[in-house]
């Protein structure tokens, strides 16, 4: 049987090597496992030329480095593959000449999530698993119900009660089990874990399962190809439970092995101020502690991250560096990035160019350099944090005579404000 290139996994804290997953995480320290690959193999079969030729724009593109050694289906929609932008205006607004947003809440859950639900959905699959699960601030669960809609496949998902309603629908319309939890998603985590051993569920929880991290990384790929064949300097995004920074960290170091990019980005990680444990681990000696603040980011609201470990180390091998933003920032950022470059980010999708605009502004992103923020949420996914971001409409009766009155009063034909605040 092919094994999909891979040596075995190695502990991304203790550094212990294990041939098996079986269990998800390190058998010397429970640490979560990065899977290591046969860079040689992998080289003969995934070359510039081969992708060049290779008319299927989805994850599956990357299928000779991802780690399924049998595909036995794979979610029916497309994803992956999603554009890239160079933000012109933003960018000029901060000075910046080289701004790209990859917009992935163009997925067809409508975020960056279907990247990991694509590869654990399949691997759930190879394995012959009935029945997956999964703990999510919302994204992970709703790709997750969305991908597995039709397959035979049953998906059991844990909530925080509290996530946003948009999301709770998603899961509900692609027919998951929803179990909302009266807490925070890392109880949920907690009792999805416990769940999964009980009831011997396949686990997809966010890097606990090695697998997520191998679907995230299809987005370094893809932006090394959009770039043409170049790699940027600095990646800034939004962080949770670190998860996402790794995979993307992992894309690049995968293909610098492969020598398909001649050097590597520095990454950005940007977490929301109440809840950045990453950014403080980073800071000081390396070791993740909860924290215990609240943000308007429901996606990057996380007390423990559940990566932190494999976000740490990506912020130091590729001397980046973290960034916090405050709601406010977030929300302005929301508002910026759909009116000057027309993507709508919920507030966890833009805090990656929060964060750029306030490292922008401390110097710390230099004007030519070529700078990617990834966009890594719809914005329809929390109407009510974008409300708050923007004001109202304007109110009127249907009658022309008020809204002459309205256009005179509020100076809309000479670039008044559009909304009331
Ligand atoms: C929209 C969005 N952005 C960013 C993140 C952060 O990803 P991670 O938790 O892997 O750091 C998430 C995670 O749920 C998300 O849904
Ligand atoms: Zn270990």
């Amino acid at each position: 049987m092919k094994t999909g290139h891979i040596l075995g996994f190695k502990c991304v804290r203790c550094g212990e090597e294990t041939p098996s997953a079986k269990n998800y995480v390190c058998p010397a320290c429970s640490g979560n496992l990065d899977v290591v690959y046969d860079y040689k193999a992998v080289k003969k079969a995934l070359t510039r030329k081969s992708l060049e030729s290779n008319p299927d724009k989805s994850v599956w593109r990357y299928k000779d480095i991802l780690p399924i050694a049998q595909y036995k289906g794979v979610p029916i929609v497309h994803i992956g593959g999603t554009p890239l932008y160079k933000a012109e205006r933003l960018g000029s607004d901060m000075g910046l000449k080289n701004l790209y947003l990859k917009d992935d809440g163009r997925n067809p859950s409508a975020s960056f999530k279907d990247r990991a639900g694509s590869v654990a959905v399949a691997k759930a699959l190879e394995l012959g698993e009935k029945t997956i699960t999964g703990a999510s601030t919302g994204n992970a669960a709703s790709s997750m119900a969305c991908l597995s809609a039709g397959l035979d496949l049953k998906t059991i998902i844990f909530v925080p009660e509290k996530a946003p309603v948009a999301k709770i629908a998603q899961l509900l319309v692609f027919g998951a089990v929803v179990i909302a939890v009266k807490g925070t998603y890392d109880q949920a985590f907690d009792l999805c874990l416990q769940a999964s051993a009980e009831f011997g569920w396949y686990n997809r929880n966010t890097g606990h399962n090695p697998f997520t991290r191998e679907g995230k990384k299809t987005c370094s790929f893809e932006l090394v190809e959009q770039l043409g064949w170049n790699c940027p300097d600095k990646v800034f995004v939004s962080v949770g439970d670190g998860n996402i920074i790794s995979g993307i960290w992992k894309g690049f170091k995968d293909f610098y092995a492969l020598g398909l990019i001649d050097r590597l980005p520095r990454l950005v990680g940007v977490q929301a101020a109440g809840s950045d444990a990453i950014k403080r681990a980073f800071e000081s000696d390396g070791k993740i502690r909860p924290v215990s603040g609240e943000t308007i980011a429901d996606s990057i609201s996380v007390l423990l991250p559940r990566d932190g470990d494999a976000a740490v180390k990506a912020l130091k091998e590729s001397k980046g560096f973290a960034v916090s933003v405050t709601d406010d920032e977030i929300l302005a950022a929301m508002r910026d990035t759909a009116r000057r470059e027309s993507v709508f980010g919920e507030p966890a999708g833009v805090a990656s160019v929060a964060g750029l605009r306030k490292a922008a502004a401390q110097g710390m992103v230099k004007s030519g350099e070529k700078v990617v923020a990834l966009i890594t949420g719809n914005g329809l996914k929390d109407v009510a944090s974008a409300m708050k971001a923007v004001g109202k409409p304007h109110l009127i009766e249907p009658e022309v005579g008020e809204l002459k009155r309205l256009v005179e009063r509020e100076k809309i034909n000479s670039g008044g404000i559009a909304c009331r605040s």
